[in-house]
């Protein structure tokens, strides 16, 4: 166990803000993190737990305890005919553990590809991008209670993982401390490549091979998300909001092109970028708070914004796509602090 005291959160959220926080701890073992929850070390709450800081935006100093799962590891636990099971304890680079089943030849995750942030956050927001979620390859994930500090590992099913969310994030929200995640990858890989232009951006680059695809939606990324390395950001700000089918037609009589795409629950998911970009703030600047210019669903901080800056940058977007469209768009970002 690490811990540090008056710290800077910069190099700890990928919006690259600049606040300091009381204390951190880095937990590399679950008996540490059993130790900090059955009452054997005392810390100061509130206590917020960090993975790679890519879904966060602070908004002030954090007077508390700020906890980082250190669990590492990439595991092979089995082989179940064409599937395998691997683990990951929650403080892997994500990517790391796409790009090592993707040379074992492991399929499932290849289209999570260059997403930033840590295993241990993966479940908590059921990750999704280019026409997958993580949630249709994770089996279980283990947890230490933070109450107790006793183990409980959740089922699939016990996640209740939905759009953007997951137990984690409702009922159970800092009740527990994932630390490995566990998931079952095809041996006989199957490429997704429903999803816009990826079929055509594989075929550029040859067979859909795991190893291609994974190139091909690194490529796909890079061409419209800004690197958290280079502007600070944490990708999606907002959620694509889910109507049902009449409002949706609704809305395409009145703004046609609005893109739709079928939720599984029946629903109608509208995209919030191209709500957003209809409004005028593409590529819009406020001092360092700003919406990026290739996707506006990416609110970026071009050096010196506060988390200030950029929450009132968003409430104002929230408002003119409120007025315009009549829809309520819900942040995907966690804001912690006083606002
Ligand atoms: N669009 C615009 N203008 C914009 C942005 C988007 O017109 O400025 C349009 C696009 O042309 C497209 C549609 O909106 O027709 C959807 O855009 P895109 O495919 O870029 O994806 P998104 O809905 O904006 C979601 C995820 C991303 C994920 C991409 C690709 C959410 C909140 N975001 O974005 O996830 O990478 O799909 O699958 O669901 C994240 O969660 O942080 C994230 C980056």
């Amino acid at each position: 166990m690490r811990i540090c005291r008056n710290i800077s959160l910069k190099p700890y959220n990928t919006f690259g803000l600049e606040y300091m926080a009381d204390t951190m701890i880095h937990v590399r073992t679950e008996k540490e993190a059993k130790a900090l929850f059955n009452g054997e070390l005392s810390w100061k709450k509130p206590l917020l737990i960090l993975g790679g800081g890519s879904n966060i935006l602070f908004t002030g100093d954090f007077s508390g305890t700020i906890l980082f799962p250190a669990f590492s590891r990439i595991k092979f636990e089995e082989h179940k005919n064409e599937h395998v099971i691997v683990s990951a304890g929650a403080g892997v680079e994500w990517d790391k553990l796409v790009e090592w089943t993707v040379r074992m030849g492991f399929g499932g995750l290849e289209n999570l590809s260059g997403i930033p942030g840590n295993v241990g956050a993966v479940p908590v927001q059921n990750i999704g991008a280019y026409g997958s979620e993580v949630k249709d390859y994770i089996t279980k994930v283990r947890t230490i209670s933070t109450t107790d500090g006793k183990v409980r590992v959740f089922s699939n099913d016990e996640c209740r993982f939905g759009y953007r969310t997951s137990v984690f994030k409702k009922s159970e929200k800092g009740k527990y401390l994932v630390t490995r995640v566990y998931f079952k990858l095809d041996l006989n890989f199957k490429p997704n490549l429903n999803y816009g232009s990826l079929n055509e951006e594989v075929d550029r680059l040859g067979q859909p091979t795991l190893r291609n695809v994974r190139i091909a939606i690194i490529n796909i990324r890079q061409r419209k998300l800004p690197d958290p390395k280079v502007i600070g950001n944490a990708g999606s700000f907002f959620k694509n909001p889910v109507v049902s089918r009449i409002v949706a037609e609704k809305l395409l009589k009145s703004f046609a092109g609005l893109p739709l795409f079928d939720d599984p629950s029946g629903n109608k998911k509208l995209a919030a970028g191209w709500m957003i970009e209809q409004c005028g703030w593409k590529g819009w600047r406020i001092r360092d708070a700003g919406v990026h210019e290739k996707q506006a669903l990416v609110l970026v901080n071009y050096g010196n914004a506060t988390g200030k800056d950029i929450f009132d940058l968003s409430e104002k977007i929230r408002i003119s796509v409120k007025d315009k469209f009549e829809v309520n768009l819900e942040r995907e970002v966690e804001v912690t602090g006083t606002i």
